[in-house]
């Protein structure tokens, strides 16, 4: 009776805490197929980075709420978030044939300040801890196939070390989940050096960005069919454990992406005074040493992230550190994907 009891609490308790790290990809996705399922229109390529850039999540389900609660470092959530949010349960709670509705906290590791925000630890954290409070028990593939349906780059936040995202072909999605491609203590000795140049929310959001890319960009066609080339070196690169043999294509796919983004109309602009600066410090230092021993990458924003191995990391932060219009550099090392804690936020 009285395991039966416990049983029947235990059930009734409907919460769950999940902590997830960024992701910055090498290979980017930009470009859906379907933007219901989320299906991007090329593989990518990531390495998730360790606890600097990290998220916890803590979801529980109630019968007592009328509409789903989000929070996030500890304040009330925009209600374009909370609506944002809300739709992804909707999927967790089809999944799982429950009805009730969530409060969620979500606290980031960085200030919200730093620019640094990625929907990617945000979606892969809430979709660990969602399922598993609604009783769901899914494999690492399956819940990188849910976090692709809040973020898609959330889908390779679920792994560690360097990720592939597998776009797949089919219609209904289920050929499309992200997978580890090389565990993280392989590449214990590689890191991203970020330089923060503008802390500001930015203004084209990537959902909308990568539409108005694919309908008006000329260009775009042209990245799907270069692409490929692109993500064969990376990947061969990352299996192989050479950082320099990937150096160029990673400054080149960065490149690429910003060139459609630019080509289109309105144009979409992420990159700032700062980051073409950060463009020219990385291909001298690069020169210098006759070798391309870093690399830049930006995402849909103007922070710059420069992959290098520990031997140049300090020489890459100096110079980093030393720009006048640089607001702050932190250094990351490889981490790990999706920890379930047993410590909740509230
Ligand atoms: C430029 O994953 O934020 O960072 O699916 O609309 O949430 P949504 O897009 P999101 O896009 C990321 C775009 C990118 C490239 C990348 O991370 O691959």
């Amino acid at each position: 009776y009285q395991n039966i009891k416990s049983l029947l609490f235990i059930s009734l308790i409907m919460k769950a805490t999940a902590t997830t790290n960024a992701n910055i990809a090498l290979i980017k996705y930009w470009g859906r197929r379907n933007d219901e399922l989320v299906l991007p229109t090329n593989n990518s390529i990531s390495f998730t980075m360790d606890d600097q850039l990290k998220t916890i999540t803590t979801v529980e389900f109630s019968d007592k709420l009328q509409h789903d609660q989000l929070y996030i470092d500890e304040t009330h959530a925009k209600p374009h978030e909370v609506e944002r949010a809300s739709a992804f349960l909707d999927v967790v709670r089809k999944m799982a044939g429950i009805k009730k509705k969530a409060v969620v906290h979500s606290q980031n590791s960085f200030p919200k300040s730093a620019g640094l925000a990625s929907s990617a630890s945000a979606f892969a954290a809430l979709a660990a801890a969602a399922s598993k409070a609604a009783g769901l028990n899914l494999s690492e593939k399956e819940l990188s196939m849910l976090a692709r349906r809040g973020s898609g780059s959330a889908s390779r936040s679920i792994h560690g070390g360097a990720v592939e995202w597998v776009a797949g072909s089919s219609n209904d999605g289920s050929d499309c989940y992200a997978k580890q491609i090389s565990p993280p203590e392989k590449w214990a000795n590689l890191r991203n050096v970020i330089a923060i140049t503008n802390s500001h929310e930015k203004k084209v959001g990537s959902a909308s960005g990568m539409k108005q890319t694919i309908k008006s960009s000329s260009l775009y066609l042209a990245r799907v069919k270069s692409v490929e080339g692109r993500l064969e070196t990376v990947r061969n690169a990352i299996l192989k454990g050479d950082f320099e043999a990937m150096s160029d294509a990673i400054m080149q796919e960065s490149n690429n992406m910003h060139a459609t983004m630019l080509d289109s109309w309105p144009p979409i602009v992420y990159l700032n005074s700062t980051s073409f600066e950060i463009i020219d410090k990385v291909l001298d230092f690069n020169l210098r040493y006759g070798k391309s021993v870093a690399a830049y990458t930006f995402d849909a924003g103007p922070n710059a992230h420069v992959y290098t191995t520990s031997k140049y990391e300090k020489e890459m932060f100096d110079i980093l550190q030393g720009m006048s219009k640089v607001e702050k550099v932190m250094s990351c090392k490889v981490g790990n994907g999706v920890r379930i804690l047993d410590k909740h936020l509230f």
